[in-house]
């Protein structure tokens, strides 16, 4: 099952080039740009009258929701917000009949994302799932939905479930917006992208080597930073969980915008960090951010599109990887920093499927 890789982790994570086009397949027509989410159909109308669209999620498929917020906003121009399924009670939210709640699962399974659906279902909410688990609880219960078709993931470590949902949210939104004109060149340009992806995946994939240098580097150390802002706060902080998931190393996804409100303070010669910088309309804020460090003397290493020559890399590491439109970059992203986790993990002497402490399925609350 594992074929040619020691660990599921790793080789769902190489996966990934496959499984992203398992998720379009037959939804994404690349010739009339066009996406048909089958489970969506009778629903549409309803969801596009909405008042808004709510996400709610744990771990990893919370951080696919984070990601695709601003790109979800911009298509639809709905009001979203993403809440924590765990915290989704504890603040007894208010939902109205005409909220739409998207409930995002890779097991289907999980307890607080399933308490929060049965939540939003007594208050008359239109209620979605985006599953990974034909037939599992969350699928059965949510009134329509998306399923993912990532295939089985076996690693605790969530890698090809969380491109496969980002993939899967995107589509929605490209569906939803189907009929504003005005969307047609945004749709158009993510579209091109999405049929680009799997090429972009399997490049970023062949940093493994570097990967694994860079994770003998960092084998000893006690705290990574991983920093980044816009499309790449969810990096962040997917990155931060997979690498304490499965390193034990304690990690903290921070967004750039707010290193001068505290953790700024954190930075000095032997913090490790790396930082996130593809060329998008974040660019110079990020470079900012960069300053900021190097001042400091840290040595972030950086992640930065193959193609950007910037000269406040030169004496820094870099991961180069391909550029793909901005609202995808972090599905790019995101693949360093899993591979990242898993070389930690194997130089740690940890094994990376069965993390201490942790379930694949959490289905208790
Ligand atoms: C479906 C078939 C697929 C077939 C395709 C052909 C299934 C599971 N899928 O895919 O095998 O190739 O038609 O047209 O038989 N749903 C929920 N909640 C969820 C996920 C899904 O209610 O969390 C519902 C959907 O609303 C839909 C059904 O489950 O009614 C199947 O969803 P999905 O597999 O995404 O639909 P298709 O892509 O159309
Ligand atoms: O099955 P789910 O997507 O609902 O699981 C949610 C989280 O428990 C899960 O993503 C967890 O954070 C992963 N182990 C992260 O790699």
């Amino acid at each position: 099952q594992k074929g040619r890789f020691a660990h599921f982790m790793i080789k769902e994570a190489f996966d990934q080039p496959e499984s992203v086009v398992n998720t379009m397949r037959g939804r994404v027509n690349f010739n009339d740009y066009r996406v048909v989410l089958g489970g969506l159909r009778s629903q549409l109308a309803n969801i596009r009258r909405s008042r808004r669209i709510i996400f709610s999620a744990c771990g990893t498929s919370f951080h696919s929701c984070v990601a695709v917020k601003s790109i979800f906003a911009e298509l639809t121009e709905m009001p979203i917000s993403v809440e924590l399924s765990s915290s989704f009670l504890d603040e007894q939210l208010p939902i109205f009949r005409d909220d739409v709640c998207i409930f995002v699962s890779q097991s289907g399974e999980t307890k607080d994302t399933l308490l929060a659906l049965e939540y939003c279902k007594e208050r008359g909410a239109l209620c979605v799932g985006v599953t990974n688990t034909v037939g599992s609880t969350i699928s059965r219960e949510t009134h329509c939905g998306v399923h993912i078709n990532a295939g089985p993931e076996i690693s605790v470590a969530s890698t090809k479930a969380y491109s496969s949902q980002f993939i899967a949210l995107t589509m929605i939104a490209l569906q939803l917006s189907d009929d504003n004109m005005q969307k047609v060149a945004r749709r158009t340009e993510i579209i091109n992208g999405l049929y680009r992806l799997s090429d972009d995946l399997r490049k970023t994939l062949e940093l493994e080597p570097q990967i694994k240098q860079v994770a003998e580097q960092l084998k000893t150390a006690r705290n990574l930073i991983v920093i980044g802002r816009g499309y790449q706060s969810a990096t962040c902080l997917e990155g931060a969980l997979k690498i304490k998931e499965v390193t034990y190393i304690h990690a903290e996804g921070i967004l750039a915008g707010e290193l001068k409100h505290g953790p700024l303070a954190l930075i000095e010669a032997s913090m490790p960090i790396i930082l996130i910088m593809p060329k998008d309309r974040h660019y110079s804020d990020s470079e900012n951010a960069l300053k900021q460090i190097t001042a400091r003397m840290g040595k972030p290493i950086v992640i930065a599109s193959a193609e950007d020559t910037s000269p406040l890399f030169n004496d820094l590491q870099t991961l180069r990887v391909p550029q793909t439109v901005d609202a995808l970059q972090p599905l790019v992203n995101i693949v360093p920093l899993q591979l990242l986790s898993y070389y930690l993990a194997v130089a740690r002497g940890i094994d990376p499927d069965s993390p201490r402490n942790l379930a694949k399925s959490v289905t208790t609350a």
